[in-house]
């Protein structure tokens, strides 16, 4: 099967397209990317050679162009998205472009194209905040808090528009925080190891008590291609971890990994619309399609601080320009609003 993957040179894309090669089992992938800021073709360079890939640079909101390269695609897996909610809080306009009309472009040439699957990348996020305790199942309700939670709350309404009124096939997985190898350091997990790293303060956002649902992104990249081949159309699939964890907690458990003291987490001002609990219920692809979360936290955490410390190379390449302008715009401003953290005062939630 030929599979046209967009957003492939990004964080998970770059992981699914790595994975879904390795296995070896007769895939080909045609990856479509507009190398921003977030996309980067080391994240490829691994498969660079193998006969079974073709990269092409491009727009997801060009029909053209998108049009040219899904040709001769059997299937679609759609990751290509502005993905960062602090961007879409200070710069929205790119997130709705990317998120809705690009997911719209892609619909509608992959319909044009006759393609057989179609499998739509959302998050958690688009259950938006949740009550403590409270875990969301694919039926809960659909309330985005940020312009990056709308837009893809919007997409995902389009792709279902799509299978309601064209009989078209597609699916939707909505996963949770991911974390792993090849992540842009501008999203939490990164960015509390590499700050560790370069003995800079942790900012932690308000009071540090929200939670999020960790999962390992080979974790994610299994369940992707469980619910690819094997999932219902028109269905949507939630993929979490089994870790719903404060990020004040998460933030300490990766000082504790790295054999570093509290003293460094800080607090800052908090980020507006800030939402307090993400946490999934994922009893449908459990029972369904047989998936499991298989990464503890402590080992996926022990094994991407290692990866981001063994691999400067990367890091450096992907620290030069645009993140420097948007850490200097963005986060120094935040940073100098910093106050430390009294010891110890969270402890891990559920
Ligand atoms: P990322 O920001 O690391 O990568 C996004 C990729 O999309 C980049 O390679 C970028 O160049 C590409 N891209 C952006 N705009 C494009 C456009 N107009 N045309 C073509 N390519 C474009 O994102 P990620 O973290 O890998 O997330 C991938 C998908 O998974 C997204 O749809 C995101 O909403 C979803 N998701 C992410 C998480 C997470 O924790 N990272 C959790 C749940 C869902
Ligand atoms: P993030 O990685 O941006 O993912 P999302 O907002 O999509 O969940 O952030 C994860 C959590 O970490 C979120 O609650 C915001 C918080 N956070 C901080 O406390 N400090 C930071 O510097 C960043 C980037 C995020």
């Amino acid at each position: 099967m030929k599979v046209f993957v967009t957003g492939a040179a990004g964080f998970i894309g770059s992981n699914f397209t790595r994975y879904v090669l390795g296995l070896g089992r007769g895939y080909s992938i045609v990856s479509y990317d507009k190398l921003t800021y977030a996309g980067n073709l080391a994240n490829l360079d691994s498969i660079a050679d193998n006969s079974n890939y073709r990269f092409v640079k491009g727009d997801i909101c060009d029909p053209a162009s998108v049009e040219i390269a899904m040709s001769g695609c059997d299937g679609v897996v759609h990751f290509a998205a502005e993905s960062h909610v602090d961007r879409s809080i200070y710069e929205p306009s790119a997130c709705i472009e990317t998120n809705v009309k690009g997911t719209f472009v892609l619909l509608q040439v992959a319909r044009k194209l006759n393609i057989s699957r179609f499998l739509h990348i959302s998050t958690d996020e688009v259950y938006g905040d949740l009550q403590p305790g409270e875990f969301a199942t694919e039926n809960s309700s659909i309330r985005p808090s940020s312009p990056y939670s709308s837009s893809k709350a919007a997409s995902d309404l389009l792709v279902l528009s799509f299978v309601r009124t064209y009989g078209f096939p597609a699916l939707i997985t909505r996963s949770s925080n991911n974390y792993g190898p090849y992540q842009f350091p501008e999203k939490f997990l990164p960015l509390m190891i590499t700050n560790a790293c370069d003995g800079k303060p942790l900012p932690i956002y308000g009071d540090g008590g929200q939670q999020r649902d960790w999962l390992h992104v080979d974790d994610n990249c299994r369940g992707i291609l469980a619910v690819f081949e094997h999932g219902g159309v028109g269905e949507v699939y939630n993929i979490g971890g089994s870790d719903v964890i404060d990020n004040l907690t998460m933030a300490r458990r990766v000082l504790r990994l790295m054999g570093k003291a509290d003293g460094s987490l800080a607090f800052v001002k908090d980020r507006p619309g800030h939402d307090r609990r993400y946490a999934l219920r994922c009893d449908k692809i459990e029972t369904e399609l047989g998936w499991r979360p298989s990464i503890s936290l402590d080992e996926g955490l022990r094994q991407t601080i290692e990866w981001y410390k063994r691999r400067s190379d990367w890091l450096a390449g992907v620290r030069g320009g645009d993140y420097r302008t948007y850490y200097a715009k963005y986060y120094e401003n935040r940073d100098a609003s910093l106050r430390s953290i009294p010891e110890r005062r969270f402890g891990s939630s559920s």
